[in-house]
């Protein structure tokens, strides 16, 4: 008998955010597609990734599941109930559910605070602590995330990139959340430090049963912390999936290319080898998103919108061409 998967954490269901723009002081206003109708589930205690090259919508997403931005269209389920940001109360309510960690430790950071006052302000301000409660609070977060509890007294420009991420990921788990939305959380480090905060935020999640949703341009750093992927390109799924399903059975020629891209170690944040710049998502193209990268593409691609079918448990795929399976098995994408 197989076990009864666990209910969903966090869930979007149609999810979209257009922005209006404008094209210099005089153009007209134009709609910017940023996010188009994404779903997907994350269990409760297991990782999200997303995948995709720079601007395809990751950071849009990241706004909208941390509630910093409203979505046009869709909705989003947080343990089971609709999100409702009505007033205040449901908004405090929702942030210490889901919490932050973002990608510039530098920027996000206040320079002028000291470590411990930035650690301690979320708890402050939600009222959970004070006085020496809160002190000794701060210090076991910092011990959580592998510092000294001294380095409360410093101020961030007195830390390395990879202390400062400690201490961002020491300030998100402050409200004891059950969820944090990573965007690139180990984009802005040397490689070297990378896979040091990825294995303490693997830690913090087994040990607190945390939900991530964790976003990176990076196939290998997404492949390493995810039990379901998906790929993101001008504000779509492409594939959708379990991990392994869509590493060892990519069925997207984009998803292909990333992979393709991450074994050579060609950044995908430009592209992935994938020929052309990622099209304006102002002026999109009728039928499939990926057509002028795709070197597959006919005539109904380019007529004819492929929608998410399923071809597996959990496998989705935006594709209207059947590519052969012929991912070799050994195909492993380390970070
Ligand atoms: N506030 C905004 N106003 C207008 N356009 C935006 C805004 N935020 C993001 N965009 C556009 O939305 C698209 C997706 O951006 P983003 O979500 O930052 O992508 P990613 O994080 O994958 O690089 C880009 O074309 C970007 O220029
Ligand atoms: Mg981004």
């Amino acid at each position: 008998m197989t076990a009864p998967s666990p209910s969903p954490f966090l869930s979007a269901q149609a999810l979209q955010k257009t922005y209006r723009v404008r094209s210099g002081i005089f153009g007209a206003s134009q709609t910017l597609h940023a996010v188009s109708g994404v779903d997907f589930d994350v269990p409760a205690g297991t990782t999200f990734g997303l995948v995709g090259e720079s601007g395809s919508g990751k950071s849009t997403l990241a706004r909208l599941l941390l509630a910093a931005e409203p979505a046009t269209a869709g909705t989003l389920h947080i343990d089971g109930a609709p999100l409702s940001l009505g007033n205040a109360r449901e908004r405090k309510a929702f942030h210490r559910l889901v919490q932050p960690v973002l990608q510039d430790p530098y920027a996000s950071l206040n320079p002028m605070m000291r470590i411990g006052e930035i650690v301690a302000e979320p708890m402050r301000v939600h009222g959970l602590y004070r006085g020496k409660a809160l002190h000794a609070r701060v210090a076991s977060l910092l011990t959580a995330v592998g510092l000294m509890p001294e380095l409360a007294d410093r101020y961030p420009n007195q830390l390395s990139g990879g202390q400062r991420q400690r201490v961002a990921i020491a300030r998100a788990l402050g409200l004891s959340p059950r969820a944090l939305v990573l965007d690139e959380p180990v984009s802005a480090l040397d490689v070297s430090i990378q896979a040091q905060i990825l294995n303490l935020l693997k830690e913090i999640q087994r040990a607190q049963a945390l939900t991530y949703v964790l976003i990176s341009h990076d196939l290998a750093v997404v492949a390493y912390m995810s039990d379901q992927i998906g790929v993101l390109y001008l504000g779509e799924f492409m594939e959708v999936g379990p991990r392994d399903e869509v590493l060892r059975h990519a069925a997207h020629p984009y998803t292909r290319a990333l992979i393709a891209a991450s074994e050579t170690r060609v950044d995908t944040a430009a592209g992935g080898g994938a020929p052309a710049e990622i099209p304006s998502p102002v002026a999109l193209p009728a039928g499939c998103r990926y057509q002028a990268r795709c070197s597959h593409a006919t005539a109904r691609c380019r007529a004819e919108k492929p929608l998410l079918r399923a071809i597996g448990t959990g496998h989705r795929v935006a594709c209207h061409i059947d590519l052969p399976l012929t991912i070799p098995a050994q195909h492993e994408v380390h970070p």
